[in-house]
């Protein structure tokens, strides 16, 4: 169909279930286990409700924010995800490009399947990128993606600590990983191609990473530190103590411990502890919190920054949509996002980020107490 017929972000994962390769498609849609995480990141958005305020003068609206100081024409980036190549012969590139159109910021992962270079080359003077960092067991190897990350002018390290050991996605194990596959940075460890192509590509992350690693990587590079997988409090306020600029509260779409919570979820948790234990408020410019996970529309990412969220990554629905429409399909995905949030803001009663505050929603059926 086309793109003029694509409605909603929901709409693009139809079209690219039907498009897309079947070993390319068990690879972007899966999710551990039986799934169960997967599909609540999704229904934790359903169990928020609105309390919109009306007679405000809503004529205008602005929704541009900064994440981590940088500017942003929406309060959502693209997060990082592995292997663009499967589903698009451009990749990561179609990412890139639609991201400077619209100014929002991408998150570049460590397993891309173009390279790192390639994907700074495209991008446009003064475009902000993010890194997403895998840790090698080989710590050269990390310093080395790291430091040329920052001489590259990345403005973010997003250090991924919820994959340990990469989780059992069984929809894609059942593809073989026979490769003519992109040449992602497998780094330097064995591959083992029967596992799908998950497993295959991740055998050299360090399951020994611990906290105390964070100093040495204070200890190599400039950029801010920010966890990405956290879920609970207690790591939170961990991050926050020694010193971090950040931390993504998410299960990584599901795709890694089953039964892990929803990000939103975790945020409500997150944000009463720290304020309880160490006297924050959120959004907090000094300590900033992400949210990702099941995001696929305006409504969900409000919710999010009205529960105090810097910003809100976005994954699949991107991968979705250039695996199906190529760079316009990004282009659009960013448009109906651009519209969704014009029309809800203005139904919520809030003229800017700033105005976007808890009591415009009820989330009295989320969070543990
Ligand atoms: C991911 N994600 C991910 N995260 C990460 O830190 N490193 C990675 O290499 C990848 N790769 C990856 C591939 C694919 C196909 C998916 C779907 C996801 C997790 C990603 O950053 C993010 O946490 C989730 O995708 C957010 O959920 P949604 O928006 O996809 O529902």
């Amino acid at each position: 169909p086309p793109l003029s017929e694509i409605l909603n972000l929901h709409d693009f994962e139809a079209i690219a279930r039907q498009v897309m390769p079947e070993k390319a498609w068990a690879y972007y849609s899966s999710a551990a286990d039986d799934e169960i995480t997967n599909r609540e990141n999704h229904a934790a958005y359903h169990r928020i409700w609105f309390r919109p305020r009306v007679l405000r003068d809503v004529t205008t609206v602005d929704f541009s924010t900064y994440i981590l100081g940088h500017p942003t024409t929406m309060p959502i980036y693209i997060t990082a995800t592995a292997l663009g190549k499967l589903g698009h012969p451009d990749g990561e590139l179609n990412l890139t490009k639609a991201a400077a159109k619209h100014g929002v910021i991408q998150m570049i992962p460590t397993l891309a399947s173009c390279a790192f270079d390639e994907i700074v080359d495209a991008s446009r003077p003064g475009q902000v990128q993010f890194y997403q960092l895998y840790v090698n067991k080989d710590r050269n190897i990390t310093k080395r993606l790291v430091q040329h990350a920052e001489a590259r002018g990345i403005k973010g390290l997003f250090i991924t600590v919820d994959a340990p050991q990469l989780g059992r996605r069984e929809k894609d194990m059942r593809m073989k990983f026979t490769d003519d596959e992109p040449d992602a940075q497998k780094g330097d460890a064995g591959v083992d191609r029967s596992q799908g192509a998950a497993r295959a590509i991740s055998s050299f992350i360090d399951p020994g990473l611990s906290w105390k690693d964070l100093d040495w990587f204070k200890s190599i590079t400039k950029m801010p530190l920010i966890l990405k997988g956290v879920q609970c409090w207690e790591d939170a306020l961990e991050a926050y103590d020694r010193g971090l600029a950040g931390v993504v509260l998410s299960n990584h779409g599901g795709r890694q411990l089953d039964f892990a919570r929803s990000g939103i979820e975790v945020l409500v948790e997150v944000t009463r502890e720290l304020k309880a234990k160490r006297g924050l408020s959120f959004p907090n410019e000094q300590f900033q919190l992400f949210v990702d996970g099941g995001v696929r529309r305006a409504t969900d990412v409000i919710k999010a920054i009205a529960l105090g969220a810097t910003a809100v990554g976005i994954g699949r629905p991107f991968l979705y949509a250039f695996s199906s429409y190529g760079y316009e399909g990004v282009d659009h995905a960013l448009n109906i996002l651009h519209d969704e949030f014009t029309m809800n803001m203005r139904l919520i009663g809030a003229r800017n980020v700033k105005e976007i505050v808890p009591e415009m929603v009820d989330a009295s059926n989320i969070g543990c107490h």
